[in-house]
């Protein structure tokens, strides 16, 4: 770990049932979490309403989505105003399940960035390559593309952190390895120093996502730019978060 406070994520997905979220909330309420760390959740919208009247507010909650600009007359939609009215801090963008199952694009994900930003969210903004853009030796331009996507266009960095997760250690148990990581995540900083300021460089933090569980997380958090995590399915079970948020070092 590097940069500002440790930051970790739990972006729920497409998981859950009222249920299942009580569970996880009081599994949540009773856990001991290192206090010098930033802890999100991301629970689907229609249950955020939900986990924002149970959860303890040690743990700010964040939207996976949210639409560019104003609300109105946009079908299936969800606005930054709602999210804030129901009390959300953070809005996750740019995911890679957004980008290639839904078909987000740059330019659209940095409008949504700049938007939300200048409402007042923060952006958990997300980058990464595929299995064969990595192969390809692609990886740093990809994701300097979808980097320079956001610098475009958002109007300050202060509320943003960058979350590196390359898609194919996403969801498949493939957790890329602390150098692997560390090379990508020292790579941005290095992008941020060059093309935006040496202060933003050091300020703003970046975390890892892809596979990180109770088991792998204490390895990865001493890498010296991992600066957290944004996990996924390791996210829905209480205590193994507990267990990856209480891995800053
Ligand atoms: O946003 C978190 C994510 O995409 C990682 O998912 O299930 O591999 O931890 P998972």
């Amino acid at each position: 770990a590097g940069s500002g406070k440790f930051f970790v994520g739990g972006n729920w997905k497409c998981n859950g049932t009222k249920d299942t979220i009580s569970k996880l909330v009081s599994d949540l309420n009773s856990a001991k979490l290192e206090a010098d760390v930033d802890v999100v959740v991301a629970p689907p919208f229609v249950y955020i309403d939900q986990v924002k009247n149970t959860l303890t507010d040690r743990i700010e909650i964040s939207a996976q989505n949210s639409w560019v600009g104003k609300g109105g007359a946009f079908t299936g939609e969800i606005s930054v105003e709602q999210l804030k009215d129901i009390g959300c801090k953070w809005v996750i963008l740019g995911h890679s399940e957004r980008r290639h199952v839904i078909g987000e694009v740059d330019q659209f994900i940095g409008k949504k960035a700049a938007y939300a930003l200048t409402e007042g969210l923060g952006v958990i903004a997300c980058i990464g390559e595929k299995l064969e853009e990595r192969e390809a030796g692609k990886t740093f331009d990809v994701c300097f593309q979808q980097l320079k996507a956001f610098a475009d266009a958002v109007p300050s960095w202060e509320n943003v952190v960058i979350a590196y997760e390359p898609v194919w250690a996403i969801g498949t148990g493939k957790v890329a390895s602390p150098a692997q990581a560390q090379e990508v995540h020292a790579a941005v900083r290095d992008w941020l120093k060059k093309n935006i300021s040496a202060e933003v460089a050091s300020k703003t933090r970046i975390i890892y996502g892809g596979s990180v569980n109770g088991g792998n997380s204490a390895e990865l958090a001493k890498q010296e730019d991992i600066d957290g995590f944004l996990v996924g399915g390791a996210s829905l079970k209480g205590p193994e978060f507990a267990t990856i948020i209480n891995s800053v070092t």
